[in-house]
């Protein structure tokens, strides 16, 4: 038996002589139960109240985690347990002062765990990105060695547009038996086409996702569903490119599923740049026409 006093305010000794009173259980029980759940809360998994029950990875291990586009609500079950199974989530930032997408939305799922910002060099040229990735892959190293569960949280879908791919093969280059798990992610083109009541694949037409205006032109004439990222150029060059395609069903897609979301036709949009965080869906183009 251990021994100790504790001083409890009056407001809880109250509480607690009224809880005891409620639930015929005596003050010292409830004060053991309520150590007992604050100390195997602590013990790992240290997962949130609400987190999934799913296998809890080993330490020490590297998990790539999507977190969608934005709406923590667009989260995977596995993937919101890897966020809060691990001890140190890495989020690359380009400005180590701000909370980036990804970061709100760790925080969102998982608010006790330790997020790290790790700087990102995004455009700096091919050398300064390369070197922002080596610098990842090293703070994910070092935390392995010091035997963590380590995550990596990237918007949307880890295998598409991110750095997760090359930094997983830099780590596994230096420690070949690491336990690596990638948990996928919703893109935002599927969030977009979602809001849109939008079909994405259909049979005989390909889904294109390219980040390439200048090689989507074909496609979009073939009646292709084509979704273009990273379209921050002119608005202008790819209305440009859709007319000559004879495609007026563009849609750029700006936040999709978060706040301040907008969808507008490619067609009304002004001149300039779209935004960063957009993108510009064509959805497939219905076969038959379908009428009840
Ligand atoms: C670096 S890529 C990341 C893609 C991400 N891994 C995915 O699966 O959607 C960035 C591009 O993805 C698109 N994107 C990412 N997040 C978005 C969001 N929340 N809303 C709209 N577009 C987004 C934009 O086209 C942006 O230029």
């Amino acid at each position: 038996v251990h021994k100790s006093s504790v001083y409890l305010p009056t407001e809880l000794k109250e509480g607690l002589a009224s809880l005891s009173a409620r639930s015929g259980r005596s003050e010292a029980d409830l004060i053991r139960s309520a150590i007992e759940r604050v100390v195997s809360g602590a013990a790992e998994p240290r997962t949130a109240p609400d987190a999934p029950a799913v296998d809890v990875l080993p330490r020490p291990s590297l998990a790539g985690v999507g977190v969608g586009p934005g709406d923590p609500g667009l989260m995977t079950l596995r993937g919101r347990a890897a966020l809060a199974q691990a001890d140190r989530v890495l989020v690359s930032t380009t400005d180590a002062r701000s909370v980036g997408r990804a970061e709100m939305v760790v925080r969102a799922v998982a608010p006790a765990v330790r997020v790290q910002r790790v700087p990102y060099a995004i455009g700096a040229g091919d050398e300064a990105r390369r070197a922002s990735m080596v610098a990842l892959a090293e703070v994910a190293v070092a935390a392995t060695d010091a035997g963590e569960r380590v995550a990596v949280a990237v918007l949307g879908d880890p295998a598409q547009w991110t750095v997760l791919p090359d930094v997983v093969d830099l780590v596994v280059q230096q420690r070949p038996d690491l336990v690596v798990v990638i948990e996928p992610g919703i893109t935002a083109y599927q969030v977009a086409a979602a809001t849109a009541r939008a079909r994405l694949g259909r049979p005989g037409a390909d889904l294109v996702v390219s980040d390439r205006l200048d090689h989507v032109e074909q496609q979009l004439a073939a009646s292709n569903a084509v979704v273009l990222y990273k379209a921050s150029t002119d608005a202008g060059a790819v209305r440009a490119v859709a007319a000559r395609a004879r495609r007026d069903d563009g849609l750029v897609a700006e936040l999709p599923g978060l706040p301040g979301a907008r969808s507008v036709p490619l067609v009304e949009t002004d001149d300039g740049p779209i935004s960063y965080l957009a993108t510009v869906v064509f959805p497939a183009p219905a076969t038959v026409p379908v009428s009840l």
